[in-house]
């Protein structure tokens, strides 16, 4: 059901694939909700992926850019604001990649030159895409960054391997460029901090299915999904939230508060 929170507004969704993404769904409720989209992810995946039905769905223009290449993003900042007629109003970065997760090199045995790729593709990308809109000017004033991350970045899971420290580094830049882009324009950067979801980079990751469903046991609330990511994307990007700026915010049905729960404590029970 469409509220109109977004009417009006245009914007960039980074990262969808497939119909499982987050992007994907988050595509799909923004334009519900009335803005105006262009879509963009890295050339190799729009061979692979299903983008353009998406495209056609949400009537969007479908604009390659590897976000780890400056020259790609300016590509398209200058596209993105040319056919949809103006400055922008919000962002979605929603890139995941580790080749040594890809891999499964282990982490203490990591491949740097894979390493500094997460890195990149993972976290500086958050910051190229933040330093390209901002050397553009291409973002209307009160406008909102949402950059998607894990707990990893908090606490220790071993299968995430180095994006934890990806997720580390995007969160830190979020409060960094999020001072520096508030002062200049007003503009609002954030992490959203998303349970374990089933898609394909978070399938990736080794021992997903049983950490999926403890995450799922020790939240009170079960574990958010893409859909419910995609609604929490629309407020963020919305006029109501115009004063939540370099937060990391946790949406995970509680997982980040919990330290045991009973149906944890039933299942170790008997062992
Ligand atoms: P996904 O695999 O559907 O999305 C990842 C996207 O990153 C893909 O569309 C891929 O093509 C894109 N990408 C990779 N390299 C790129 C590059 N060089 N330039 C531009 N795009 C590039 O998976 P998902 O799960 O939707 O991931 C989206 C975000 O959500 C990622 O940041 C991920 O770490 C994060 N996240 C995922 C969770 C999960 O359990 N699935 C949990 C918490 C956060």
């Amino acid at each position: 059901m469409s509220h109109h929170l977004l009417q009006g507004k245009k914007g960039i969704i980074f990262g969808a694939l497939d119909e499982r993404s987050m992007a994907w769904k988050a595509a799909q409720r923004v334009v519900e909700e009335g803005a105006s989209i262009t879509l963009t992810n890295a050339p190799i995946a729009l061979r692979m992926g299903k983008i353009n039905e998406l495209a056609k769905e949400c009537n969007a223009e479908v604009i390659p850019a590897d976000a780890t290449s400056l020259s790609d993003l300016e590509d398209l900042f200058s596209k993105s604001m040319e056919k949809l007629g103006g400055k922008l109003d919000f962002i979605l970065h929603s890139i995941g990649m580790s080749p040594n997760v890809r891999k499964n090199v282990p982490y203490t045995a990591t491949n740097y030159d894979n390493f500094q790729k997460t890195l990149d593709i993972s976290a500086l990308s958050f910051h190229k895409v933040l330093q390209t809109a901002m050397k553009l000017d291409a973002l209307n004033e009160w406008a909102s960054v949402i950059g998607l991350s894990y707990i990893a970045a908090q606490r220790t899971f071993p299968g995430y391997n180095d994006m934890a420290e990806a997720k580390a580094l995007l969160e830190s830049i979020a409060r960094s460029f999020g001072y520096h882009y508030g002062n200049k324009r007003k503009v609002r950067v954030n992490t959203v901090s998303q349970s374990p979801t089933v898609t394909t980079a978070g399938s990736g990751v080794s021992g997903f299915d049983a950490f999926f469903h403890y995450a799922d046991k020790m939240s009170p609330l079960g574990n958010a999904n893409a859909d419910d990511c995609a609604n929490f994307c629309v407020v963020l990007f919305s006029d109501l939230t115009r004063m939540v700026t370099m937060q990391n915010l946790y949406h995970d049905g509680g997982f980040s508060s919990m330290g045991v729960s009973q149906a944890i404590v039933e299942d170790m029970s008997g062992r």
